[in-house]
């Protein structure tokens, strides 16, 4: 069965410390918590006619894991891998595992803005699409992109 946006959800995942999202660092990353961006990317996808599949670790491990849950069973992948994105080669080669799929990256605050450690992404050499420093609005921009990169049948599903 080819996995669209009408039959597959979209992983959302989130990395390390954004469970924190409204205590940590608000000045930084704003007052919205995880649960409000939950709600936001499933308000977006349901506008198309998706679901949103929603989780976040602080753990490495567990993401790829769940990567490997969305190369099988969802129709793309919005990321925000938080420190991750700027150290793990594991997570970039869990996406390249992950052929075809679309994949969209989403930083909160413009990382480009911030310490040079945080100019360089390994995920961003496999995201389709890279949103940075559109706080939580960018969750909902990465959603309507995977949502339109998703919304025909895959080849290869
Ligand atoms: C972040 C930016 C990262 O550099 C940082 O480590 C985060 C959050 C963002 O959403 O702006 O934890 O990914």
């Amino acid at each position: 069965m080819p996995r669209t946006l009408a039959s597959a959800p979209i992983m959302i995942l989130n990395g390390p410390n954004l469970n924190l999202l409204g205590q940590r660092q608000p000045e930084i990353y704003g007052p919205d918590t995880l649960a409000d961006i939950e709600a936001l990317c499933a308000r977006t996808a349901a506008a198309h006619g998706g679901t949103v599949d929603f989780r976040q670790s602080n753990h490495e491990g567990e993401l790829i894991d769940w990567i490997h849950e969305a190369r099988l069973h969802h129709c793309g992948v919005v990321i925000n891998p938080a420190a991750y994105s700027h150290t793990s080669v594991a997570i970039l080669d869990a996406l390249n595992a992950c052929d075809g799929l679309p994949v969209v990256e989403v930083h909160i605050s413009n990382v480009h803005r911030r310490e040079t450690f945080r100019h360089h992404s390994y995920v961003s050499l496999r995201a389709d699409g890279v949103i940075a420093g559109c706080g939580v609005q960018g969750y909902a921009f990465a959603v309507e992109r995977v949502a339109a990169l998703a919304g025909a049948a895959r080849a290869d599903a």
